[in-house]
Formats: structure tokens, C-alpha cells, sequence
């Protein structure tokens, strides 16, 4: 009888990073310290990502949007959360001794509002040896131009080539899926010294009180994630993977492990989980197992035959 597939058949290296199996989380979407608080260390034994990627930091701390933060879709989220976080101080001194903790590398996501704010987050955190790798959120105005970073392929472009100089650890940058050609945006930052892409962060959306027919979010749009994107992702990870040589994580709805499957053929080296860890914590491990499997059944795919030419 053929063994029980297990996770640990799965081992990937990721910018010089070895994880057990391709499953990470997608940032903002699971609360590693309350489920510490809640699990125990039966959390540690079991944990369900193979690197664990924090939620998005700040440079100063920040409420996030006003109530109501969620609106259910039929299948996914809207979220209007808004990037509440301590601020760089507050995750330095609170955060990341409990979050190196933790059984798996650690990958820091950082946005700022100006290229300087970015410039500090990646200052600082370049000389934590805790910290595996960073992940720049690019899905936020430049104040000083009022362009959404990521949006845009130069805004892109100038925000690498500024901090890359400033650490020589991973550099993820976090594609935003509201952007005209995110290809072009993915090719500007592997120009510009970006190590690794990530893919694809909430699509715009919104949502209607039921009776007032006035908007519901307190924030009154929010980024629409689950199973609803998947299709999305899918396009735009296999976009993305004809325009650039860099390793990928891809995320959007991905639910069970054929999902995870099905973006790693449309190249990508690792798959996050987000908005179904919301329904199921260990969703994470669960669908590392069901990757590992697949691959019993079927060996891991060579080249992906759908890239655009
Ligand atoms: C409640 C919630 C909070 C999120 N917070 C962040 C965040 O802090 N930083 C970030 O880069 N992405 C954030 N995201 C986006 C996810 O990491 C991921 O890119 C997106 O939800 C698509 O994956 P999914 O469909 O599996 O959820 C958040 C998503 C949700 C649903």
C-alpha cells in the first residue's frame, strides 16, 4: 500500500531558503501569536506553513479603517481592514521576538506611503538575523505623487532601485492585482533588483448595506480575496511567469491542494494561503498534504506549456 503522503516529501528552495514543503500563508491572514495563544505548543508541532510572512508594517502605528472591516461573498471576502499594525517600533519590540519563535524562516512585509518611509522599514530590518526575507507591499498611494507604487512599472522600478542597496536579504515584492499590466510591473522590478515576486494581493471591491443601499465598508472600498479570485490569479501567475525569470509566491483563492497545484504548474516555486485560514486554520498543512499527494500520483510538472510566447 502506498504511504500516506506527507508534507515533508515536498522540500523547496526558495532565494537560498530551505522549507520543508511549498506553503506559506499570504500576509494579514493568519495571526501566528493568537494562535500561539490559542494552541499552545501544540502549534509549533504542527504548524501549517513551511515560512511564515507577517502582516504589513508600518513605519508609524496605524487603527486601520473604521467599522464595518468584512462583507461576505459567496465565495471569499471583501476586507476594508486597513493595515492596522503597531508601527515599526511596536513590531520590533512586541512582534518579532514571539514571531522568530516560530518553527519556520520569517518573512517580514513592509509598506510606506514614500519611498523614504520604505527605505527605513528595509533599514531596519536588514540587520535582524530573525528576519529570512522581506516583502515590500507596493498595493498603496506614493503620497508625494498620489499613484498607487505597484500600479505603476516606474513608481516600481524607483522603489527597488532604492532600497535594494539597503540589505542583502530576499527581496519579495508583492504585485498588486489592480494595476493595467502587471506583467509590465513584474518586469520593471526584476530590472530594478527585486530577488522574487509575490501575487496576487485583494482586488478592489465593494459592497452595499442590504437595506439602505448605502456603502457598507467603513472604509468604503476593500480588496476582494478567496476562492472568487482564484480564476484571476491563476491568469496573472501565468502572466507573470512568462515575463519574468524570478521565483514566484502566488496566492488567490486557494482552497485544497489541487488549487496549490495548479499555480505551481503556472510557475510558481511557492504557494501562499489566505482567506481560507480564516475557515480552517490548519488549511495550510491540510492542503500541503493534499500537494504531496498529487505529486505520489503525478510527478511535478515540467515546463508550463501555457506561457505567452
Ligand atoms: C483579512 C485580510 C488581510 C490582509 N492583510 C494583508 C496585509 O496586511 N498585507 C498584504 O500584503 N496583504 C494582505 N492581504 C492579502 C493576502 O495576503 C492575499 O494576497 C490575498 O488575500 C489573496 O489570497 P487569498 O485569496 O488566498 O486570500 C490580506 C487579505 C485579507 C483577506
Amino acid at each position: 500500500m502506498t504511504p500516506l503522503a506527507s508534507a515533508a516529501d515536498l522540500p523547496t528552495s526558495f532565494c537560498g531558503i530551505e522549507l520543508a514543503h511549498p506553503i506559506v500563508n499570504g500576509s494579514g491572514t493568519f495571526d501566528a501569536i493568537a494562535a500561539r495563544r490559542a494552541f499552545g505548543p501544540a502549534l509549533e508541532e504542527t504548524f501549517p506553513f513551511a515560512a511564515f510572512v507577517s502582516k504589513t508594517v508600518t513605519l508609524m502605528p496605524r487603527q486601520g479603517n473604521p467599522p464595518p472591516r468584512l462583507w461576505e461573498l459567496p465565495g471569499g471576502l471583501i476586507n476594508s481592514i486597513g493595515l492596522p499594525n503597531k508601527g515599526l517600533a511596536g513590531y520590533l519590540t512586541h512582534d518579532l521576538p514571539e514571531l522568530a519563535a516560530l518553527p519556520v524562516p520569517l518573512i517580514v512585509n513592509v509598506m510606506g506611503f514614500t519611498r523614504d518611509e520604505v527605505a527605513e522599514l528595509v533599514r531596519a530590518f536588514a540587520e535582524r538575523e530573525e528576519v529570512a526575507a522581506l516583502e515590500l507591499n507596493v498595493s498603496c498611494p506614493n503620497v508625494e505623487t498620489g499613484l498607487i507604487m505597484g500600479a505603476d512599472p516606474t513608481e516600481t522600478a524607483r522603489l527597488v532601485e532604492r532600497v535594494r542597496p539597503l540589505t542583502t536579504k530576499p527581496l519579495i515584492v508583492k504585485l498588486t492585482p489592480n494595476a493595467t499590466d502587471p506583467g509590465a510591473v513584474a518586469a520593471a522590478a526584476e530590472a530594478a533588483g527585486a530577488d522574487a515576486l509575490s501575487l496576487i494581493n485583494t482586488i478592489r471591491g465593494m459592497a452595499l448595506h442590504p437595506r439602505t443601499g448605502d456603502q457598507w465598508l467603513g472604509g468604503v472600498t476593500g480588496g476582494v480575496s478567496g476562492a472568487t479570485v482564484r480564476a484571476v490569479a491563476l491568469a496573472q501567475v501565468a502572466d507573470v511567469a512568462g515575463r519574468v525569470r524570478l521565483p514566484l509566491v502566488a496566492m488567490g483563492g486557494v482552497q485544497r491542494g489541487r488549487d496549490a497545484d495548479d499555480l505551481l504548474r503556472a510557475g510558481a516555486t511557492l504557494v501562499a494561503v489566505g482567506t481560507e485560514s480564516f475557515r480552517d486554520p490548519l488549511a495550510g498543512a491540510r492542503i500541503a498534504a493534499e500537494l504531496a499527494g498529487l505529486r505520489q500520483e503525478a510527478p511535478a510538472p515540467g515546463a508550463v506549456a501555457f506561457h505567452r510566447p
